[in-house]
């Protein structure tokens, strides 16, 4: 337990900060019925898993980055009897090497390998395999941004090892850590950042419900771009390459600089938007924007000729300096929702804030109605509650109407993600589980939220026997994944 956490903290917008410390144990275990608060409803028997950085440090080295901590799995089943909880690292080359030498060994997102130049030129960052998840065709697979997927065992969280589709997915092709599942056809799509022949490009890639991936097509944009996330919308495939990235690769790929020192944001790059058919990967239509930040969108749909798509929007890119000094930072930035309605016959865009009360990230919807019309947007916020240094709240936005409600987990409490559990079959009828963080114990649980009510109460509690550190995603899934002695 860090010294932060050991006693009632003197500032209190660093009262998180025990929450991004390591977490040296893998673990396995169950929670009885009786040391729930709360009961988890009958519906509730699949698990949620929870991806992140389980250590932001090694030895006495500091990653450069919260983008470069190792990849941590924790995952919780929900049964009958309680909950089954395991958490494990991915077993990825950076986590092996940098493990046994106990110090950084590899170059990453935020800080270059030691040793100069010669031991960085021409290496990519090190895949951390820990940004999300997914679960489709079989395999659950840890996401990164950088590289390829890591695919685990989805009782134990073995690592089973790195995920090519069958060689279809190449040494140097990137998948991102946001792919989407189409309900229409039970497909997923994902995407890479790349270089092509004209230049920088997007790979996007379409894996059938076998888990094969079936389809591919890339086009090129302006500039190496750092394309987080993208929209499903109906039929369409929807891509915001927002001017954060680098026009120069030369300060990184000769070694000289980590690839986070040569990221910004440039607004006089401008913002392009390319949209392309699902169905045959290929381009329909580009738009130009004014610029801004967006890293992560949340439901999106189709309306006439407009494809309506909605995002947590950033002004600029102060978020990263956050990042790149999480153990010091008093300040968690959060973005603000926007409507973006892009008109395919006429091509003219109109666009709009969300009303939310509160700066948040995250955006999550019922999932089974991704790319259709959804009223509820659901995120992390940052409430005004005396430790306001990370995400502590979790707000619901209808919007039809522009009513919002949230859920203040405390002072000293925080979150991130927070998923939808289905119950019923009308969207948004179910609940919303997430982990949160008790800054006082050094100690995380796993809530579920009613979803459908104001407030959002909670419904059940699952205490864990440590912390969760502070992670990027979350999933849902319905299956179980007990183990067979059980
Ligand atoms: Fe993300």
């Amino acid at each position: 337990m860090n010294e932060m956490a050991k006693v009632p903290w003197r500032n209190p917008r660093l009262a998180h900060v025990g929450g991004f410390e390591a977490l040296d144990e893998e673990q396995a275990y169950w929670i009885d019925n009786r040391d729930i608060r709360g009961q988890i409803p009958a519906s509730v028997r699949g698990t949620f898993f929870r991806i992140g950085p389980g250590r932001n440090r090694i030895g006495n080295d500091v990653f450069g980055h919260w983008f470069d901590g190792d990849g941590m799995l924790h995952a919780l089943t929900f049964d009958a009897r309680g909950a089954w909880y395991r958490n494990k690292y991915v077993r990825t080359p950076k986590y092996l090497d940098e493990t046994a030498a106990q110090k950084i060994v590899h170059r990453s997102f935020g800080h270059n390998a030691p040793g100069g130049v010669l031991r960085n030129i021409g290496r990519p960052p090190a895949n951390c395999a820990n940004t999300s998840l997914a679960w489709h065709g079989g395999r659950l697979l840890a996401l990164w941004e950088g590289g390829r997927p890591w695919q685990l065992d989805p009782v134990t969280l073995d690592t089973v090892g790195e995920c090519s589709f069958n060689g279809k997915l190449g040494f140097l092709d990137a998948f991102s850590a946001h792919g989407k599942i189409d309900p229409d056809s039970g497909c997923y799509y994902n995407h890479g950042m790349g270089v092509g022949k004209k230049g920088p490009q997007i790979s996007v890639y379409r894996i059938d419900p076998d888990g094969k991936l079936v389809a591919r097509s890339a086009f090129a944009i302006k500039l190496a771009a750092f394309v987080h996330d993208f929209a499903l919308a109906g039929d369409y495939l929807v891509y915001f390459v927002h001017p954060v990235g680098f026009r120069n690769p030369l300060p990184f790929m000769s070694g000289w600089k980590a690839f986070n020192d040569c990221v910004r944001y440039n607004p006089a790059w401008g913002m392009e938007v390319h949209v392309l058919n699902k169905h045959t990967l290929a381009p329909v239509a580009r738009f130009e924007l004014d610029p801004f930040v967006v890293f992560h969108f949340g439901n999106s749909w189709v309306e006439g000729d407009e494809l309506v798509i909605n995002l947590m929007r950033f002004e600029d890119f102060a978020v990263n300096e956050t990042l790149s000094d999480i153990f010091h930072a008093e300040n968690s930035d959060g973005g603000r929702p926007w409507q973006y309605r892009l008109n395919l016959a006429t091509g003219m865009h109109e666009h709009a804030p969300l009303p939310m009360r509160h700066e948040g990230e995250f955006p999550q919807w019922d999932w089974r109605f991704t790319g259709r019309r959804t009223r509820f947007l659901y995120g992390a916020t940052l409430m005004d509650n005396g430790t306001p240094g990370f995400f502590n709240g979790v707000q619901r936005l209808n919007m039809d109407t522009g009513e919002v409600t949230e859920h203040d987990f405390g002072d000293g409490w925080y979150t991130s993600e927070a998923m939808f559990v289905p119950e019923g079959d009308a969207e948004g009828d179910g609940y919303l589980v997430c982990v949160v963080y008790d800054a006082r114990r050094h100690r995380s649980e796993v809530r579920l939220l009613d979803a459908r009510q104001p407030g959002l109460p909670e419904v059940a509690a699952v205490p864990l026997r440590r912390h969760v550190p502070f992670g990027f995603h979350c999933g849902y899934v319905t299956d179980s994944f007990l183990p067979q002695a059980d």
